[in-house]
């Protein structure tokens, strides 16, 4: 081979080089885009599936939150069910506690009476209980008052008696019999002028137990005058806070002015009256009964 040959075959290589070069540079190429574009397609594949997972899921999830939703509200409709049946338990012990309380508590102890209610001969008090001698007009007569209103009574007594007020009592229960009598003998010293200041048997307060009649040094057991002491003035500024109202004052419907008869109709009741400076014969026996449940607090 000579030089011209070699120069030949060298001119020829060259290009033939080149053209294995870029074949090969192209066949990886190539083949490195197949190899990205079949991952991109199985990506591409799995995200369809991951998206038609994630739908179904948000499907799920908001299925299950409207089914939460609802069983929300009928939690809460249920709970206000038994908010309102615990309410209406409550009303209804309440209720049995008053009637338990009321059935305790003698009927008669509100009514008027004073020509309107009428108290038959067998009527007599639940208890009777004597007051203290050192409250007695007469120490020698016992007198007798509804148990269960003897102390308010005597506290009331005893704390005129811390005002320097000293009151005492010349007759608190009296029976139908006893009130029987009395009427009579006044009938026959004042004839139907008895009516203006004495009860029938069976329409008096006092057999209740729950009246009395008070007086003081310089009155005495006759009563008059008693409207003109202390003891009266004291009588009407401080009785309702023991209970005790005036039954006939100035201008009542059924009896003279009595300044010395006082009856228990409770604290509530009395605090009521003397707020609003009525007479217990002003209202109507409906309001008053309202007041039977707590006349013993
Ligand atoms: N003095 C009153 C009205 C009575 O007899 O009950
Ligand atoms: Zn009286």
């Amino acid at each position: 081979m000579n030089l011209k040959d070699l120069t030949k075959i060298f001119s020829m290589s060259v290009p033939v080089g080149l053209v294995m070069v870029f074949f090969l540079i192209s066949a990886s190429l190539g083949y490195a885009y197949w190899n990205l574009q079949t991952q991109y397609d199985s990506l591409k594949e799995e995200k369809a599936s991951l998206e038609k997972t994630l739908g179904v899921k948000e499907e799920n999830l908001s299925q299950v939150e409207s089914e939460k939703a609802t069983l929300e509200g009928e939690l809460m409709g249920e709970k206000q069910k038994v908010e309102e049946f615990s309410e209406q338990v409550g009303e209804i012990a309440e209720t049995v506690g008053v009637l338990d309380k009321l059935s305790k508590i003698d009927p008669e102890l509100l009514q008027k009476y004073s020509k309107v209610f009428f108290l038959n001969e067998h009527y007599i008090p639940q208890g009777l209980s004597s007051i203290k001698t050192e409250y007695r007009w007469n120490e020698e007569n016992d007198i007798q008052i509804h148990s269960s209103v003897r102390s308010y009574f005597q506290d009331m007594l005893s704390d005129a008696v811390d005002d320097e007020i000293n009151i005492y009592v010349v007759s608190a229960y009296r029976s139908f019999g006893t009130q029987s009598a009395l009427k009579s003998g006044y009938k026959v010293l004042y004839g139907s002028g008895a009516n203006q200041f004495s009860a029938d048997q069976g329409y008096s307060e006092h057999q209740l137990g729950t009246a009395v009649d008070l007086t003081v040094v310089g009155v005495g057991a006759n009563l008059t005058g008693f409207e003109n002491t202390e003891a009266y003035t004291w009588l009407q500024e401080n009785a309702y806070k023991y209970g005790f109202v005036l039954s006939y004052p100035k201008g009542n419907g059924y009896y003279v002015f009595e300044p010395w008869h006082w009856r228990f109709v409770g604290k509530d009741l009395a605090i009521k009256l003397h707020r609003e400076d009525k007479n217990f014969y002003d209202l109507d026996q409906r309001q008053i009964d309202e007041y039977l449940v707590s006349i013993f607090d």
